[in-house]
């Protein structure tokens, strides 16, 4: 619903920015981004005017799946720091004004987490029922047909106990049992230690596959499967995600979220947007914000987007919050998907839309998928499946000396090629680029009520051109006119009077010009018009 809050929150009014912690910033040559290498960059976060910072999984872990397998909850990776680094970290974020958002994993762990190593050591340990242990069909086939995510069967053979574990991703990765009541609470004890630290929330990866069918029953074919798609998706993971169950753990996460002020939870849920959204809960006791993900995969075209845009906003109920995001660490950059041109419109679109941006680190100067060669995957899923996730992780581009400002070792992937070009201490310098019009946008989003609380419609949605308004009552209102062709394109809306100034181009000559009755698109051009 299109509804305006009687007062919004830090994380409603604000933006988010993804920190991959391995690619941000160096501070001690090793080549892997670490802790006091973002600390040393807080002042361009802070420049660039957002409000809170997700940080990828920063604890002790194998490193198997780059920190997605967790080893201890309550740990800093060497790799990264230590805890002193960290709560130094925490005070100078809060210092500057800004949040510090924890990624937190709570679908699985490492097999070295001493939980598992102790639930794998026999059948009858205390923790054996905290992770999915199950006897094999006869002749030895696995209980059922679930398949995990980096390809080959979901279940792990166990030989000294004679039983098979359950693992979504990597076999070294293997999945808590949420139907545990210990397991809950010993998961929300870690919460609780990053909250009491002071940690103003968490991103919460896989919150959709935390429960599975308690019968195990096997996963349908997917009709709609096509050569080229993940294996994964074969068939249709009805038994295996998206449990009715799992709303009950969101919501008692929530509960361990709600003992604090202003602390929120951002849930990754890869699910149709109608599903997703349920896991803001009832009377909105769920997550704070569902991940939306449509942009990663809606054809960027205005019609599609303008439906599915509609869609979304007529799916939320009273209360529930929307939020948009263009890329994140699993997925090919936008400058790569739609382009560097269509790129800046992407970009104002993103941070005039209604609901909470996510900026993935290195949007707001452009950055593109750097090819990185077959011997040289990082990515489990790439050396698994050839879907390498490493083109989109690549190094932060911060300045034109040698290796790019990231590192003064040798980067733990390939640094792109265009770095002298495009990095933030040239575009600091130039008015028209990328990080100057991110800083625009963001500016006036901040300042503007209609943009950061004010509701949305669309106006206009045709072969080429997307327009839509912000509004808020007693406040200026906001025209946003994107062409998404690489052609000219004539813009005369016949439901709103177009009379107005524009406040933030894509394309810099265009800012300050007055706006009355029609306007001419150049190609790949977007016009934020306050309204007279
Ligand atoms: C999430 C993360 C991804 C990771 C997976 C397993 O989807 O975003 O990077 O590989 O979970 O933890």
């Amino acid at each position: 619903m299109a509804t305006q809050q009687n007062k919004s929150l830090w994380w409603q009014q604000g933006i988010i920015y993804q920190i991959y912690p391995r690619s941000f910033q160096d501070s001690n040559g090793d080549g892997t981004g670490d802790l006091r290498g973002i600390l040393s960059r807080l002042d361009h976060l802070k420049e660039l005017g957002i409000d809170a910072i997700w940080v990828s999984p920063i604890y002790p872990s194998p490193m198997a799946d780059f920190g997605y397998d967790i080893a201890d909850y309550r740990g800093i990776h060497e790799l990264f720091g230590t805890m002193d680094d960290f709560d130094e970290l925490l005070r100078e974020t809060h210092k500057r004004g800004m949040k510090l958002l924890l990624d937190l994993v709570p679908n699985h762990t490492s097999d070295q987490h001493p939980w598992f190593l102790e639930s794998r050591s026999s059948r009858d340990n205390p923790k054996r029922d905290w992770y999915l242990w199950y006897d094999g069909k006869e002749g030895g086939e696995p209980p059922n047909n679930w398949v995990s995510v980096f390809g080959g069967s979901s279940w792990e053979w166990d030989e000294a106990t004679q039983q098979f574990y359950y693992h979504a991703f990597l076999k070294s990765q293997p999945d808590l049992n949420w139907r545990n009541s210990e397991v809950e609470q010993a998961v929300f004890e870690a919460m609780r230690f990053w909250l009491d630290k002071g940690v103003d929330g968490f991103r919460v990866d896989a919150m959709w596959l935390m429960i599975k069918d308690k019968q195990l029953r096997d996963n349908p074919p997917n009709p709609d499967f096509k050569p080229g798609m993940n294996e994964d998706q074969r068939q249709l993971p009805i038994y295996s995600s998206d449990r009715p169950e799992v709303h009950k753990v969101v919501k008692k996460m929530r509960e361990v979220l709600d003992q604090y002020p202003e602390r929120m939870m951002i849930g990754e849920i890869y699910l149709a947007v109608d599903k997703a959204v349920k896991y803001h809960g009832k009377d909105n006791q769920g997550v704070h914000l569902a991940f939306n993900n449509q942009l990663f995969f809606l054809p960027w075209e205005a019609k599609p987007l303008a439906e599915a845009i509609d869609k979304y906003e007529k799916l939320l109920k009273p209360g529930d919050w929307p939020n948009w995001v263009l890329g994140n660490h699993d997925q090919s950059r936008i400058g790569s998907r739609v382009g560097l041109e269509q790129a800046r419109v992407a970009a104002m679109l993103l941070l005039t839309l209604r609901g909470t941006p996510t900026i993935y680190y290195g949007e707001e100067i452009g950055m593109r998928d750097v090819p990185i060669p077959k011997e040289e995957f990082q990515d489990p899923q790439g050396i698994n499946l050839g879907k390498s996730r490493d083109p989109g992780r690549t190094p932060m581009q911060w300045d034109d000396s040698d290796k790019a400002g990231f590192t003064t070792g040798k980067p733990w992937l390939r640094i792109a090629e265009d770095f002298p070009r495009v990095n933030v201490k040239k575009q600091q310098e130039e008015p028209s680029s990328m990080l100057a019009l991110h800083q625009r946008l963001i500016r006036l989003r901040r300042q503007e009520p209609a943009l950061h609380e004010g509701d949305y419609k669309t106006i206009q949605a045709d072969e080429q051109v997307f327009a839509f308004l912000r509004k808020a009552k007693g406040h200026p209102s906001f025209l946003i006119v994107l062409n998404m062709g690489h052609k000219t394109a004539v813009f005369k809306p016949e439901t709103i009077k177009l009379k107005g100034t524009v406040a933030v181009a894509t394309i810099p000559e265009r800012d300050g010009i007055q706006v009355d009755g029609v306007l001419n698109l150049a190609g790949d051009e977007g016009l934020l018009i306050r309204l007279d």
